[in-house]
């Protein structure tokens, strides 16, 4: 049997293969708050919590009362009152699924939808599409303004009808960081008696704090009359350890359509508040010491750093012959649109020069693009940041085009998604470099990314599953 040492040690190496989580080089996934003092705090009480079990409420009332407390922190920065009712859930993406859940039951129960629809700007999170999937909607999507990236109040207006269960809006959106019309849609959506979401996931723990800074923003939260359930997440800007979002409804008549009982078994009787079953509390505990220890008074400050170094970045961005910042970011999220040099090159060229950018793909009238999650810790290398960019766009311009030869893009265009085989998938993404021995992905990821992007949706999404499965094989120990 191994020593504890040994097996933390083992753990340890493992994570050299990462990025970094922290020092700031690492422009999406991570949310660092750049405070080492907050690390150690959200990791103490995480174990302190882990073995709790947070399904439990009646045996664990510990967790009553940290989840009232997360809760009520973040419903009176987003516009609730004493109506307001919660849930502490394990990402954003399970309180979209949540709050759809909630919001389908709604529309049967109080306007006998039967054929429910979710109506949301073509820019609205992958959640909402995961959620239209899994939940039984079918999905309407708005198209958005190429430029502004956001859409027209009217076409959301519009969109709306009888069956629809839901209308969701960001703020800001994930993929451009911009503002999408709030207010607007969901007085539409009240005025026919439909739900209105806000998906403040990325947003909802910077927003209100760049207001108290003296950020001229619309409303966005429940503040507006017709938002009904808005979703956000603490595990981004609210710098907790993964696992912490919140979901908050109106009223506790509204998220009792979220809420799963059954006592239809011989088991013990059941209550998920949430989608999980025994859950730890230890995301919940973190959540709450960083919360408490930050107190609005330190997410400002922390506001004010990230914005600083976006704006900073922005501008930066705008100097560089062939690059442009799409929209007009709202918060700390920026889409940068890349002319003469290839992005998903950029991207590689920044990777060797110990950055990690996300890169997009084409959707729509936007060609390929990087994306940047600027936080806190950023802020001191914003001018290294920005050198390594120029340079790394020079080196990117210079490169062949990543995009796959003539006969490996005529082999991706004869596949149909709907019947090709596993085995065609993987000799595709072997022919673009996909290395299975080497356990992850190339070290130079453009070629991959081209052939995705060249491939119709439904491929695409083909490709994804594949690449991802052939990597979790379930072989090892
Ligand atoms: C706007 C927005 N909504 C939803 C999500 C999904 O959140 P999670 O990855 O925590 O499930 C994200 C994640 O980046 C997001 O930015």
């Amino acid at each position: 049997m191994p020593s504890n040492e040994e097996l933390l040690a083992e753990l340890a190496a493992l994570r050299t293969t990462d990025l970094p989580t922290r020092g700031g080089r690492t422009l999406a996934h991570v949310y660092d708050s750049g405070l080492p003092c907050l690390d150690g705090l959200a990791t103490a009480a995480y174990s302190a919590f882990a073995p709790v079990n947070g399904l439990d409420t009646a045996a664990f009332p510990s967790v009553v009362r940290l989840e009232n407390e997360v809760v009520s922190f973040v419903a009176r920065l987003l516009g609730g009152d004493a109506a307001t009712r919660g849930s502490f859930t394990g990402g954003g993406t399970e309180s979209i699924l949540l709050a759809v859940r909630a919001a389908r039951e709604h529309s049967r129960a109080v306007r006998g939808v039967t054929e429910p629809e979710l109506v949301a700007p073509d820019t609205a999170h992958a959640a909402f599409r995961k959620a239209a999937h899994y939940l039984g909607l079918r999905l309407v999507t708005v198209p958005t303004d190429p430029s502004s990236c956001v859409p027209d109040p009217a076409d959301m207006a519009a969109a709306i009808t009888e069956r629809t269960a839901l209308v969701a809006v960001s703020a800001p959106s994930h993929a451009h960081g911009v503002l999408d019309p709030v207010a607007e849609t969901a007085n539409a959506a009240a005025e026919r008696g439909v739900w209105c979401h806000v998906d403040a996931c990325v947003g909802g723990m910077v927003l209100p704090f760049l207001r108290r800074l003296g950020h001229e923003l619309p409303d966005f939260d429940l503040s507006v009359p017709g938002v009904r359930s808005l979703s956000v997440d603490l595990h981004k800007y609210g710098f907790a350890h993964g696992g912490a979002s919140v979901v908050l409804y109106r009223d506790g008549e509204l998220r009792r359509h979220q809420y799963f009982s059954s006592t239809d078994w011989p088991g013990h009787p059941v209550v998920h508040p949430t989608a999980q079953g025994t859950r730890s509390a230890g995301p919940l505990a973190a959540a709450w010491a960083v919360l408490r220890r930050l107190d609005e008074e330190g997410y400002t400050e922390l506001a004010a750093t990230a914005i600083g170094a976006t704006e900073e970045i922005v501008a930066g961005i705008n100097g560089i012959d062939g690059l442009r910042v799409v929209g007009a970011p709202a918060a700390t999220l920026l889409c940068v649109a890349s002319e003469h040099a290839d992005p998903l090159h950029v991207a590689d060229e920044m990777r060797e020069r110990g950055w990690f950018l996300r890169t997009q793909l084409s959707f729509g009238a936007h060609r390929r693009n990087l994306h940047l999650t600027v936080t806190p810790a950023t802020a001191p290398r914003v001018p290294e940041l920005l050198s390594d960019l120029a340079d790394s766009v020079r080196a990117a311009a210079a490169l062949p085009s990543p995009d796959p030869a003539p006969d490996l893009a005529a082999a991706v265009a004869a596949l149909d998604a709907d019947t090709v085989s596993s085995e065609d998938l993987a000799s595709v993404l072997d022919a673009a470099g996909l290395d299975r021995s080497a356990g992850g992905l190339p070290s130079r990821t453009a070629p991959l990314l081209a052939l995705l992007d060249g491939a119709p949706t439904a491929l695409r999404e083909r490709l994804l599953t594949e690449l991802t499965g052939s990597l979790l094989t379930g072989s090892g120990l």
